[in-house]
Order: structure tokens, then C-alpha cells, then sequence
């Protein structure tokens, strides 16, 4: 693994250039600056040649972890054949990996871009697109719910529902309504014959890790069905494999309209998908849509890699194994520290551990080499690689275990 050797330049070297040269909206990250040099399962190093247990994955990104062997070998490979070519032409990875995740989900067609803001801008233009396409012109309204994250783009900005982040981009798009979480009554009132599109994260992911229920997703696609609404779920953080089925929504037995995807889907590698049935996107006329770098061969070529390693290797059952371990483990630390530990939700991998105060034990993980992430100041959240072991995650239980007892001392 790399020492000190065989880096070009330390972290407080990187950390002045990065504040000289790169725009602030970062902000000073996680408050330590750690640079990351390499990854190699579940683990990052650093240029010093420390080491840091990365229970977060690159945000939901590195469901295979760190530069897995098959996703790099397949990157490699299509980087040496065609790296790009535009969608004026037909490439064979965009196509396999349309035929992949069709072949494992409900859709008959998918659509690639980059981004999983781009995903959710692209489901959103499509909605609308059912709406004027079908001459009900009045029918352009989104519907999303309250404390929602859908992206960053004005489009998902509008969509996502946190009043904190829209701040300074006013006006937004009209005629986006947010429901309460769980709010049936509130659900039966906003979706209306002006509503083009619900929008919902099966597990909210971004407020921390709040799934919105089974029996609310099952409502929400009953109303959907009988006012004329598109369903569109983004399982952009919940999707590929991490609640232990490939989509979220499964567990809940349902069928959107539409569904996004991205993160996870390139194990690293940038890309966005929008999945329906061909019906849907038949709306998607010729030139109604578009991206230059969608579908883009190396990216997909990723996708495939990680798709089939995915089901090669069993990953989602082995998330369902992993999941039972880490929750029995966290639930005996909320038995353990009851003051502190207020809750603990989630599903599969995808695991949000709500205190009274969460910052302070997210630094004291960095600081103990575990990378997490602390989402408004109170919840851990949790989006560790599938591959990592029992071993692994009791580490990071016995670290957890070692700061709730120090601050107790
Ligand atoms: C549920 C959800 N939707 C959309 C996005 C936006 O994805 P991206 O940052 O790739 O644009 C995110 C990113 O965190 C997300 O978690």
C-alpha cells in the first residue's frame, strides 16, 4: 500500500492550492482536510500514508469499493478501444447496459446521462412531456415531498424540498408543492389533474436516511395511477443493490413510472440512468432530449462491470447479511448509550444513526480513521461498500463503542 513515497504532494499542500484554486462552495468539506490518494476496498490512503475505513463510500457511489479489479479492467479495456464517440453513434456498452438493467427491472428502455441531477431533470422533462403530449397543457405541476434532495440543478433544486438550499436561487419553477412525509390526507389534496409528477426518494437520503414507508410508497402509486400523475422514484442513492434488492421500491411491491439511478451505477465511474417502460419513453421524441457525454462508452462500460459483479458475486444478499449484523450491532450500542443513541433507520446499507449530537462523534471518527458523514449536525450516516467484511464493520462498532464511552468518562 502507498507510503509517504510515493506521493506528490502532502494534504496541507493540496488543502492551500484547493482554497487558492478551486470555487469555495464546498466549504471546508468534513472540517479536516484528508486527501485521498488511493482506494482499495473499503479502505483510502492518504498521501501521509494514513489509512481511513470508508464507511461512506464515496457517497453511495462505491458499492463495489475502491478501484474493484472487474470495474478498472473493464475501464481500461474500453479506454484503449473508444473513449468517446456521441450519440450521434451506436456504441456497444450503452447498449448492453440498457438491455442489463432492463433485463433486471420493471423498465423496457433506459436513457443515460451523467449526473443523478441530470437523471432526475431528465425524468422530470419527460413527465411534463406525457402531460403536453397527451394536450392536457395545464398539467405541468411537480409534487415532491418536504425535506427531499433531488439534486442541484434549478430544476431539481425546485424539486428538492429544503428551503436552506433554494436560498438565493429565487425564483425557482413554478408550481413544485411539498408534502409532508407520511401525510396521506396532504397527498390527497396536492396531487391533483394539474400534477405531471410525484417525486420520491424511497429512503430519503440527504436529511438522514428516513425511509418514507411501504405502505406510503404503495398509497402514493395508487393516487399517481388515479389522477394521471407520473410516479417518478429516484433511487439514485437508495438504488443498486444497497437496500439489499436492486431497487428500494421492491420491498414496497410496487411499479413506478419512471426511475432514476446514478451513484452506485458506475461504481465510480460518472453516470446518471432514467429507466421506463417503452410506452413512457415513447415520449422522448427524437431531438426532444439530449446529452453529449450521456452514455458515454468507458462510463458504461463501468455500469456493465459493476452490474454483473453485482449479480456474479451474489452483492445484494450478502448487503441483507451485513445489514442484520450492523444493525444488531448498532441497536446493543443504542441499548449501551441510550442518551446519546436516539435512533437508528435505515435499510440494507444504507443506515442513518441519529444522536443528539452527531458532529463531534463524526470528527472523533475521523480522527480514529473512519470515514462517515454527519448530516445536519445530528445523524451518522452510514453507505459503507458492499464487499466490506463483519470484521470490517466491527471496528467500526468497537470505535463507535470507544468514543460514546470516552465522552460518558
Ligand atoms: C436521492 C438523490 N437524488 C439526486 C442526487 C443528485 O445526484 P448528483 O449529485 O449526482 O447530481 C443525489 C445526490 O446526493 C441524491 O442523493
Amino acid at each position: 500500500m502507498p507510503g509517504p513515497e510515493l506521493a506528490d504532494i502532502s494534504t496541507e499542500e493540496l488543502d492551500g492550492l484547493a482554497e487558492r484554486y478551486l470555487a469555495p462552495n464546498y466549504g471546508k468539506r468534513i472540517g479536516l482536510p484528508i486527501a485521498l490518494i488511493r482506494g482499495s476496498g473499503c479502505w483510502g490512503y492518504t498521501p501521509e500514508g494514513d489509512k481511513y475505513l470508508d464507511f461512506l463510500g464515496g457517497i453511495a457511489v462505491c458499492v463495489l469499493g475502491h478501484c474493484h479489479p472487474a470495474v478498472t479492467r473493464a475501464i481500461a479495456d474500453q479506454a484503449e478501444r473508444l473513449l468517446h464517440a456521441s450519440n450521434l453513434f451506436l456504441t456497444e456498452p450503452q447498449v448492453r447496459l440498457a438491455q442489463m438493467l432492463v433485463e433486471h427491472s420493471f423498465a423496457e428502455q433506459a436513457f443515460f446521462c451523467n449526473s443523478g441531477a441530470e437523471a432526475n431533470e431528465a425524468a422530470l422533462k419527460l413527465a411534463k412531456k406525457i402531460a403536453q403530449d397527451r394536450g392536457e397543457t395545464q398539467r405541468y405541476e411537480v409534487v415532491s415531498l418536504q425535506d427531499s434532495f433531488h439534486g442541484r440543478t434549478i430544476a431539481t433544486l425546485s424539486a428538492t424540498g429544503q428551503t436552506k438550499l433554494q436560498e438565493g436561487f429565487k425564483p425557482l419553477l413554478p408550481g413544485v408543492n411539498y408534502l409532508p412525509i407520511n401525510d396521506v390526507q396532504a397527498a390527497h389534496e396536492l396531487i391533483g389533474e394539474r400534477t405531471c409528477a410525484v417525486i420520491v426518494e424511497p429512503i430519503q437520503g440527504e436529511s438522514g436516511v428516513r425511509p418514507v414507508g411501504e405502505e406510503y410508497l404503495r398509497m402514493l402509486r395508487e393516487l399517481c395511477t388515479e389522477r394521471g400523475a407520473a410516479l417518478i422514484l429516484d433511487e439514485i442513492q437508495s438504488g443498486m443493490g444497497r437496500t439489499g434488492k436492486l431497487f428500494a421500491f421492491e420491498h414496497a411491491g410496487i411499479e413506478p413510472d419512471i426511475v432514476t439511478l446514478a451513484k452506485g451505477l458506475g461504481n465510480g465511474m460518472p453516470i446518471g440512468a432514467m429507466l421506463a417502460k417503452r410506452e413512457t419513453m415513447s415520449h422522448l421524441s427524437p431531438g426532444s432530449h439530449g446529452s453529449t457525454f450521456g452514455g458515454n462508452p468507458v462510463a458504461c462500460a463501468a455500469a456493465l462491470a459493476t452490474l454483473e459483479t453485482l449479480f456474479e458475486e451474489n452483492l445484494m444478499e450478502r448487503v441483507q447479511e451485513l445489514s442484520e449484523h450492523l444493525f444488531r450491532q448498532l441497536k446493543e450500542l443504542r441499548k449501551a448509550f441510550p442518551k446519546r443513541i436516539r435512533e437508528i433507520r435505515g435499510l440494507g446499507l444504507m443506515v442513518g444513526v441519529e444522536l443528539d449530537e452527531a458532529a463531534s462523534v463524526h470528527r472523533a471518527l475521523l480522527e480514529r480513521g473512519i470515514l462517515t458523514n454527519c448530516v445536519r449536525g445530528k445523524t451518522i450516516r452510514l453507505l459503507p461498500p458492499f464487499i466490506i467484511t463483519r470484521a470490517e464493520i466491527d471496528l467500526f462498532i468497537g470505535e463507535l463503542r470507544a468514543i460514546l464511552a470516552e465522552e460518558e468518562s
